[in-house]
């Protein structure tokens, strides 16, 4: 296990930034960041991440956490696994608390599948630099193929030899599990080895662990794939992989758009030529998953499509997932016969480079103008490709953008554009039905969104009783003093020349209400910080972010990310203008004395309430002198009040 003082140690030296710009698309929001939420579909974004709190927060969805719980729910990591990313990441040394073999005995099936394929990996190199065979035949084809040792090593390149058991019995001799091989598919049913007299590819995950391979053969065999790839596994699922994308993230953020090509080796040629936003979708046509990795990163997609026929066919297909994600989606048909290997290799990048800005052009108008070319002058055959072009407007979600596209192609195909807009309109609106009841259907079975939903409700409920019955319990009252404490306890205020924090202020004000509170967890915090200020500690939000106790962990990440939701209650209830504030944290002073007298001016209301209740039953049953002093108690509380809605009117304005 590793030890709590490495814990705090990473907790320290992350930032949360850093880690989730690993994987997603952030531009910066005044103090904050935002981007599109990995966690649900949007087209807007709401996943925020806020360097100051070191958390993130979808408003979408509602996910949030700090960067451990962002790793665990992203990248589907274990909380060590987590720990560890972040430790190598910030290269903090891990101190364990625990036998490394218990550890090893804990670890489980992905880790294992994991470890497997790094030796396979470090196996093939090690093939491939330090065998006879290695260097004659694969290592004298890279060479062949213009690869430079740099580019050999990023992609952590190999050879497996003609050997037909080397690498099973390397690894079951180094104490590795033959299931697991299996499972990999590095080893057939049969105890041999899958891949042998092959150059070898690993295919890498986000975050660069290997998760298959691919490997390519040698000889011009017809009868033989020019590549085969591992079997789908419990860590490789090859529709939501992209060749090369561990290394391209970065670079892909940085220019702001993806290259897609077909084949490995044109990522390789591409990135040792210093294009290295370049990913391949490696043999699969591409698939939505794979999209969407793309989009984490950028909107912007430029496709390079083989200059042969193929190419061309390929052209067509499975761009209408890409507008589907609303992606900008430009092509690039390089010459006939070229690849983008074989382009880069006979123009140099900077020609390269030029062709593609020249010849990109966007999916719609590429589509239609083939369209142009093939049909010629066949009447039955243009209907027939006008139906195609209708179906890829509809797949383009943004109504704009789709109306500029559907001008465009109504020009080039010479139709009435009203046509080409009725009948994009019905395939939209019959996909949109479609979407909606698959969106129900998967709802209904999703548990979890239907707690949320149940939940919304319920606060609705809450929410509602509260304006017809004001004797409910103070909800809201309390969870904005609370929010006040967590957010701003720690800064310095000045009352009445007394310099003081805001804790300490507010939890002097409302000493007495303290016994009143309603909500057990609100009370629980208030008294928590009451207690350590008695004791001269003073507490701030990472202190409530990094509670054991997780429902005030999630509570203080709650109210750290909440945009100002509650201004609005107040608003109802109390009728009182409040001035809505997108950004509590620039005015927290103003924010917290209004909070406090929101919470004050609550409790007397609800006070002369409960005090007016007794002042009628006095009444009826002629108890003159308790009704008396109720009424002078109802004078002082009435006084209060308005005393306290006086100040919060000033604070307001
Ligand atoms: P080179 O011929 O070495 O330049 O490879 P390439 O990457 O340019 O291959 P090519 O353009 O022929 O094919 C593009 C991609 O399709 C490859 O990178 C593979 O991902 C995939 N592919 C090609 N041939 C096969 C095959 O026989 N089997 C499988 N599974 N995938 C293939
Ligand atoms: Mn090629």
């Amino acid at each position: 296990m590793i030890s709590q003082e490495t814990i705090d140690a990473i907790f320290q030296a992350t930032h949360i930034e850093d880690v989730v710009e690993e994987f997603v698309h952030l531009t910066k929001r005044g103090v904050n960041l935002k981007g599109l939420c990995p966690f649900h579909d949007e087209k807007t974004p709401s996943f925020t991440v806020s360097p100051a709190r070191n958390i993130y927060k979808c408003f979408g969805c509602g996910k949030g956490g700090n960067a451990v719980n962002f790793l665990m729910e992203h990248e589907g990591m274990s909380y060590p696994e987590a720990l560890r990313y972040l430790a190598k990441k910030y290269n903090i040394e891990i101190a364990e608390t625990q036998m490394p073999e218990e550890y090893e005995a804990e670890k489980q099936e992905r880790d294992s599948l994991y470890l497997i394929n790094e030796y396979a990996k470090e196996f093939y190199r090690n093939q491939l630099f330090n065998t006879d065979l290695g260097k004659s035949i694969g290592l004298s084809y890279f060479r062949e193929r213009g690869l430079l040792r740099k580019t050999i090593d990023a992609f952590e390149l190999g050879y497996a030899t003609t050997s037909r058991d080397e690498l099973t019995k390397s690894a079951v001799h180094d104490g590795y599990n033959i299931e697991f091989l299996r499972k990999l598919g590095l080893t057939t049913e049969q105890d041999r080895d899958f891949f042998f007299n092959r150059v070898m590819f690993p295919i890498h995950n986000l975050s660069g662990k290997v998760v298959a391979f691919a490997g390519r053969h040698l000889v011009t065999d017809k009868k033989s794939p020019k590549y085969i790839n591992s079997k789908e596994s419990d860590i490789y699922h090859k529709s939501k992989v992209l060749y090369g994308l561990h290394l391209a993230k970065k670079a892909i953020r940085k220019e702001d758009f993806c290259l897609l090509v077909e084949g490995y080796t044109d990522v390789l040629s591409l990135h040792q030529s210093g294009i290295e936003n370049v990913v391949a979708s490696s043999g699969t046509s591409l698939t939505v998953e794979q999209v969407k990795l793309i989009k984490r990163y950028t909107q912007q997609i430029r496709i390079l499509y083989d200059g042969d026929t193929a190419g061309i066919k390929a052209a067509t297909r499975g761009i209408d997932l890409v507008l589907e994600q609303d992606m900008n989606v430009e092509l690039v048909l390089l010459p006939e016969g070229e690849d983008p290997d074989s382009y880069i290799k006979s123009v140099g990048v900077t020609e390269f480079k030029e062709y593609l800005e020249r010849e990109a052009s966007d999916f719609i108008l590429f589509k239609t103008n083939l369209i142009l070319k093939e049909a010629g002058n066949d009447p039955v055959k243009k209907a027939g490709l006008i139906k195609d072009i209708i179906l890829s407007l509809a797949h383009i979600p943004d109504p704009i953008k789709r109306s500029v596209y559907t001008r465009q192609c109504a020009e080039l195909l010479k139709v009435e554009e009203s046509i080409l807009v009725n009948e994009t309109n019905k395939v939209v609106s019959k996909r949109l039905r479609d979407n909606r009841i698959s969106q129900l259907r998967e709802n209904r079975s999703d548990h979890e969104i239907q707690e949320k939903i149940l939940e919304k409700e319920r606060k609705k409920a809450v929410a509602e009783n509260w304006q017809e019955e004001k004797t409910g319990t103070d909800e809201y009252q309390e969870r904005d003093i609370v929010r006040i404490l967590i957010l701003y306890g720690d800064r310095q205020i000045e009352v009445e020349k007394e310099k003081l924090t805001i804790a300490q202020y507010v939890l002097s004000e409302i000493q007495e209400t303290l016994p009143f509170f309603d909500n057990p967890l609100y009370a629980k915090i208030v008294t928590e910080y009451g207690l350590a200020l008695s004791e001269g500690k003073q507490l701030n939000t990472d202190h409530f972010i990094r509670s054991a106790d997780s429902e005030i962990s999630s509570l203080a990440i709650e109210l750290c990310s909440s945009p100002y939701e509650l201004s609005e209650n107040w608003q109802k209830m109390w009728d009182i203008r409040l001035e809505t504030q997108p950004m509590p944290d620039e005015n927290e002073i103003q924010d917290a004395f209004q909070a406090l007298y929101r919470f004050l001016l609550r409790k007397y209301q609800k006070m002369s309430e409960e005090n007016l209740k007794q002042i009628k039953e006095f009444q009826s049953n002629g108890d003159d002198e308790s009704l008396l002093k109720h009424l002078q108690v109802q004078t002082m509380l009435v006084d209060q009040r308005n005393k306290i809605a006086g100040k919060l009117n000033t604070v307001i304005l």
